[in-house]
């Protein structure tokens, strides 16, 4: 059945960055909620089934944010968007393409996730911009939400746990880990972010909601010990100095929201249950 223009409850949510950790969840939970979903992606991933592709309710479209194109039709008949798509570099341009698409096609509310502390960590030299661009990038994107001219709301979140989870993976692999010194972080559960999210996108626009950030807040080195624990690794951590004034403001805790420890879900519990899902196991060689 076509959708309804005029009728929110009939036209589909679009999801873009569907595919992605925070989207999917997403997806699912708009699902749940009753609601058909658009998934906009650069291109089918393998995998894509666990999202439910063929199955009713959900529709695949694809479109490349970076450069606008098949955005027009991705966003075409829908009313409410909601923006997950992110990368490392560059959500500025994203943001620009897909508020130029949703109002022209009249959207009515866009729901944009970005991140705790862009706000108030400077981007003020090559330095910066070099080691923590994305805060810039996700700030410069929050601003051109704001000023679409589509009524809207953004979400704060901290890292999620898949994000520490994939660091400590990788940084993991060296025999001795350098970590920047004094840095803390307060990791949520990507699930507990997406119900807000989902939440958010059916209510009324709402600008900028309160943060979301974990129960806990975690020097950098007890999250990777956490990690190493849980995996049966031993491995020396040195903490190296970072120069800048983001990472000034990383050390004096500008990533953290802790009056917005909102989060229920631990690291330790997250690493207890996803760990021993990917068969790493306390018993590994270290
Ligand atoms: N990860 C964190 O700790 C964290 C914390 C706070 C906020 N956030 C924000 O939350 C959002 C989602 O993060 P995530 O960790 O779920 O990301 P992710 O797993 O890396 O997924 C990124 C998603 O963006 C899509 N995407 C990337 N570039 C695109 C482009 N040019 N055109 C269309 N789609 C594109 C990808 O789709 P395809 O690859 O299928 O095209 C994928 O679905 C991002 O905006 C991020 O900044 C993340």
């Amino acid at each position: 059945m076509q959708p309804r223009i005029g009728d929110a409850a009939a036209s589909p949510i679009l999801v873009t960055g569907g595919t992605g950790t925070l989207g999917r969840l997403v997806v699912a939970g708009l699902r749940d909620a009753g609601r058909d979903v658009r998934v906009l992606s650069r291109g089918r991933r393998q995998g894509g089934e666990d999202l439910g592709e063929g199955a009713t309710g959900i529709e695949f479209v694809t479109g490349d944010l970076a450069t606008g194109e098949g955005i027009e039709a991705a966003v075409d008949g829908t009313e409410i968007i909601v923006h997950c798509a992110g990368g490392a570099k560059g959500d500025e341009d994203k943001a620009r393409h897909l508020v130029r698409a949703a109002s022209r096609a009249g959207a009515h509310h866009l729901v944009y996730i970005s991140v705790v502390g862009d706000d108030r960590i400077p981007i003020a030299s090559g330095v910066d911009r070099a080691m923590f661009g994305y805060f810039g990038s996700k700030l410069a994107a929050e601003r051109i939400v704001a000023d679409s001219g589509v009524p809207w709301t953004t979400l704060h979140a901290t890292q999620f746990y898949d994000l520490t989870l994939m660091t400590a993976q990788q940084i993991a692999k060296l025999p001795v880990i350098p970590i920047p010194a004094g840095f803390r972080f307060q990791p949520i559960d990507a699930g507990e972010v997406a119900a807000r999210l989902v939440e958010l996108a059916l209510g009324t626009p709402a600008g900028l909601v309160p943060d979301m950030a974990g129960p806990r807040v975690y020097k950098m080195a007890d999250l990777l010990r956490g990690y190493l624990r849980a995996v049966g690794k031993r491995r020396p951590i040195i903490p190296v100095w970072l120069p800048g004034k983001a990472a000034r403001a990383f050390r004096a805790g500008a990533n953290l929201a802790p009056d917005r420890a909102v989060g229920r879900r631990t690291w330790e519990d997250f690493l207890a249950e996803r760990v021993s899902s990917l068969g790493e196991s306390s018993q590994a060689a270290a």
